[in-house]
């Protein structure tokens, strides 16, 4: 079975054709980022209107590069929920539009189901259930993937993304948007133990994650430094902050794999293409005796693929939509 896939929930128009959820014919994707970064961030009407302008022109980019024709195609798949709902909306109404004139169905495709089905694609021996620690640039979740469409949320960010997180502190940094790669590189040349960052924890909650104390201990950590004209040893506070990232998610996806009795654990998102992230969990995973997935940096990121090869699954489960399918800018995982 040969889906045509949407993404465009932020600034990465993407558009793929997936076989049978496990094979990547073509994978087109037109990136903003350069754009966004003359903001320091993603603007999101400008988002909106890039999807509206490239989206044609990579869906037959998309077409060519799979060998295929539009008569090829047997359903569309595109992600409804959750991300920039003006930039959602664009590719949903082509993707709706598409499936209309190709007469194929249509299957809504939630984007972090998407972000843990990439792991798919680079496996194929890996199939449900296990864990997925999903970090992206909007959401933090350690999930319980009992099967390909039935998910449980174990614990989450009570605010900020870790994505998020890394993007503030890479801006104070002085580093280019999106701040997570450069972050990534600087803390490189550093081995931290420098600057005392905060490890929140929630009351009541040890799955559970906050990240907007650590991002703000950074942000005033480089003013301060600043206003007394104290040099900053940028890459130890690089390094710093994505250990302190890591000690927070690391530890509760153990603790998810131990409360579960798991003995997988797929990570999944831009995030997961963090260095030290990637090394501490595979020393976490080795004395665990788990399993660990990890897909490579450029699966982790936002791509179409990932929504075809999920989008697979939700066709198998039944899980089409009509054409009075909307867009949704939050929406649970679960759901
Ligand atoms: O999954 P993604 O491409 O988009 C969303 O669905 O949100 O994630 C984007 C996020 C950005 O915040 C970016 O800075 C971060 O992933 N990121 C990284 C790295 N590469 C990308 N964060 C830390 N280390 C990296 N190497």
């Amino acid at each position: 079975m040969k889906i045509l896939a949407f993404e465009s929930s932020c600034d990465e128009t993407a558009v793929a054709v997936v076989e049978d959820g496990r094979r990547v014919l073509s994978d087109a994707i037109a990136s903003q980022a350069d754009m966004h970064a003359l903001y320091g961030g993603v603007v999101p009407e400008i988002a909106s209107r890039k999807h509206v302008e490239v989206i044609a022109g990579l869906t037959e980019q998309a077409l060519r590069d799979a060998g295929c024709t539009r008569a090829d195609i047997d359903a569309v798949a595109v992600t409804y929920a959750p991300g920039l709902i003006g930039a959602v909306l664009v590719g949903l109404s082509f993707a709706k539009s598409m499936a209309y004139g190709l007469g194929v169905p249509l299957i809504p495709v939630h984007h972090i189901r998407g972000h843990i089905a990439a792991n798919y694609l680079a496996f194929p021996e890996l199939e449900p259930p296990f864990l997925a620690l999903a970090i992206s640039g909007g959401n933090t979740l350690i999930v319980d993937v009992r099967d390909y469409t039935d998910m449980e949320i174990l614990g989450a960010t009570r605010d900020d993304a870790a994505g998020e997180c890394f993007d503030k502190a890479a801006r104070v940094l002085g580093l280019p948007y999106p701040g997570g790669k450069p972050l990534d590189e600087l803390a490189q040349g550093s081995k931290g133990g420098v600057y005392r960052l905060p490890h929140a924890k929630v009351d009541g909650a040890p799955l559970d994650m906050s990240f907007s104390g650590l991002k703000t201990a950074v942000v005033n950590l480089a003013h301060h430094a600043e206003q007394i004209g104290e040099p900053l040893d940028r890459a130890a506070l690089a390094r710093d902050f994505a250990q302190a990232v890591s000690d927070t998610l690391v530890p509760r996806a153990m603790e998810a794999l131990q409360q579960t009795g798991r003995h997988i654990l797929a990570a999944a998102g831009g995030v997961a293409a963090n260095s030290i992230i990637r090394g501490d969990l595979e020393r976490a995973c080795a004395q665990r005796g788990c399993k660990l997935y990890l897909p490579p940096l450029r699966l982790c990121g936002d791509n179409g693929a990932m929504i075809g090869a999920q989008g697979y699954y939700e066709y198998l489960a039944g899980h089409t939509a009509g054409m009075d399918l909307n867009a949704y800018a939050t929406r649970d995982i679960a759901d």
